[in-house]
C-alpha cells in the first residue's frame, strides 16, 4: 500500500522509501508532490470543479490547455485537440475519427486498422482490438473486425531475418504488404506507439517510423501515433513522433499530460483531418463523440501547471541528457552478466533489461519477476514484463539516482542468480 510520495520517491504504510523506477505506470513525469500542481487543482476546484463541455458551454482551463497543446504540437503537425479521460479513450477517439474521416471524404470502405504485435493501446473494445498483446485480447474476442497485425520492429527478436545483425527494415515493408493485401481502399489507419512500452519497451531502429510514415502517405492511410507513454518528454523530445522525425495525422496523449495528478486524455489531429469534417455538411460534419468529463476543468488546470514545470525545468532536455546515462548503466549490467542479460537499452528515460536464465530451468517470466521482487525489497519499484525489467522513472531523476537505481537492479540480479544455484 503506497501512502505518500515526494519527488522520485514513494513511501509505503510503514514509512519505507522506494525509488519509483517506473513512474507509477510509465508517467509521474514531473515527480510527486509538486506544490504548484496541487495548488492549481485546489484553486480550480474552488472556482469551478466541473461543468459540461456540451451544449455550447466551455470552461477557461480546457480552452487554455487546448491552445497550449496546439502551440506545443505545431512542429508535429497537429492543429486541433479533443479531450477525454484517459489513454484508452484517447485511442478510441482516434480510431473513430479515422473511420469518420474516410466517410466524409466519400471513401466509407476505408474502415480497417493496421497495428503491430506487442502493441498496447488500452482496454476499451476498440483500443483492445488494436492491441497486439494476445493474452489481453483472447478472453474478449470477437473484437472489432478488420484489424490486421504486422510484426513489431523488435530488433533482437527479429522474425524476418533472425540470423542477420543488419536491419533491412523488412517489418516496415510488411506494413506496405499488409496494406496492399487488404487493399488500400479498405484501410483507414495504421496505429503505433513510437516506442512500444507495455509490449516490453521495443525500441525501433531509427528510420523505421519514417519509412512506415511514407508508406502510409503513399497509400492514403492515416497514421495514428499513440503518444500516451512517449508524450511529454519521455524520450527526450516533447513527443516521440518528434524524436523519430515524423508528423502523424492523429496523435493520442494521456499519462504524462498531467503526470498522473488527475486523469486526462487528449487526441490531436492535423488541419487536413479537421478540415475534412467541414467539407461536406450534408454528410454530417459533426464528430458525435464526447464524454461527460471531456475537458474537465480540474484536469486541464493540472495539465497546464504540469506543462509549465516541464517547460521551465527543461525536463525533455534533461531527459535527453539522462538517456545515455540510463542506457550505459544498463549496458554495464549486461557486460558484467553477459550470460543472463540478453539485451539492455534505453531511449530517453524509457529503458529495458531483458533477462534469460542460461540454465533454461526457470519458466518464462520467473526470472524477471524474481529480479523485480528483489529490487522492491532493496527499495526500487520497477515493472517486469515477462523476463524484461522495464524502467520509466520520473523525468526529474538525477544521474546519481539513475546509478543508484541500476545498481539495485544489478544487486537484485546477482541475488536471483545465486538463489537459483
Ligand atoms: C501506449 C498506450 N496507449 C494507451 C494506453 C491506455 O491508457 P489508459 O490506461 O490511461 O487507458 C496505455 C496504457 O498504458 C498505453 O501504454
Amino acid at each position: 500500500m503506497i501512502t505518500r510520495a515526494d519527488g522520485i520517491y514513494v513511501y509505503d504504510g510503514k514509512g519505507r522509501q522506494y525509488i519509483d523506477g517506473h513512474g507509477g505506470l510509465w508517467l509521474a513525469n514531473v515527480g510527486y508532490g509538486r506544490r504548484e500542481i496541487i495548488d492549481a487543482i485546489a484553486q480550480q476546484a474552488e472556482a469551478l470543479a466541473w461543468f459540461p463541455s456540451f451544449g455550447g458551454f466551455a470552461n477557461a482551463p480546457s480552452m487554455k490547455l487546448a491552445e497550449r497543446l496546439i502551440e506545443l504540437l505545431k512542429p508535429d503537425g497537429m492543429a486541433h485537440v479533443m479531450f477525454s479521460n484517459d489513454g484508452s479513450e484517447a485511442v478510441e477517439t482516434a480510431l473513430k475519427i479515422a473511420r469518420q474521416y474516410w466517410k466524409v471524404k466519400g471513401q466509407a470502405n476505408k474502415h480497417k486498422y493496421i497495428t503491430r504485435r506487442h502493441a498496447y493501446h488500452g482496454v476499451t473494445m476498440g483500443a483492445l482490438s488494436v492491441q497486439g498483446v494476445t493474452a489481453n485480447r483472447m478472453e474478449f474476442e470477437p473484437l472489432l473486425p478488420g484489424v490486421v497485425h504486422v510484426p513489431a520492429p523488435y530488433t533482437h527478436h527479429c522474425t524476418m531475418h533472425p540470423d542477420s545483425p543488419v536491419c533491412t527494415f523488412a517489418c516496415a515493408r510488411l506494413v506496405e504488404e499488409a496494406i496492399l493485401t487488404q487493399g488500400p481502399d479498405t484501410v483507414a489507419a495504421f496505429i503505433a506507439e513510437p516506442v512500444q512500452a507495455a509490449g516490453g519497451v521495443i525500441i525501433p531502429p531509427p528510420d523505421y517510423l519514417r519509412q512506415v510514415r511514407d508508406i502510409c502517405r503513399r497509400h492514403n492511410v492515416l497514421f495514428i501515433a499513440d503518444e500516451v507513454v512517449t508524450g511529454f518528454g519521455r524520450l527526450g523530445s516533447w513527443f516521440g513522433s518528434r524524436h523519430y522525425g515524423i508528423q502523424p495525422d492523429i496523435m493520442t496523449m494521456a499519462k504524462g499530460i498531467t503526470s498522473g495528478y488527475v486523469p486526462l486524455g487528449a487526441t490531436a489531429v492535423s488541419d487536413a483531418v479537421f478540415e475534412a469534417f467541414l467539407e461536406t455538411p450534408e454528410s454530417g460534419p459533426e464528430f458525435r463523440h464526447g464524454n461527460t468529463y471531456s475537458g474537465h476543468p480540474i484536469a486541464a488546470a493540472a495539465a497546464l501547471a504540469n506543462i509549465d514545470i516541464l517547460e521551465r525545468e527543461r525536463l525533455p532536455e534533461h531527459t535527453r541528457e539522462m538517456g545515455p546515462v540510463l542506457r550505459q548503466a544498463l549496458q554495464g549490467v549486461q557486460e558484467r552478466h553477459p550470460d543472463w542479460v540478453v539485451d539492455a537499452n534505453a531511449v530517453g528515460l524509457l529503458g529495458r533489461l531483458e533477462l534469460s536464465d542460461p540454465g533454461g530451468k526457470r519458466p518464462a517470466g520467473e526470472l524477471g519477476a524474481a529480479v523485480a521482487q528483489n529490487m522492491y525489497e532493496l527499495g526500487v519499484i520497477v515493472r517486469p514484463l515477462g523476463d524484461i525489467v522495464t524502467f520509466s522513472p520520473p523525468l526529474i531523476i538525477s544521474e546519481q539516482q539513475i546509478g543508484q537505481m541500476v545498481a539495485v537492479a544489478e544487486e537484485a540480479l546477482t541475488l536471483a542468480k545465486s538463489s537459483q544455484a
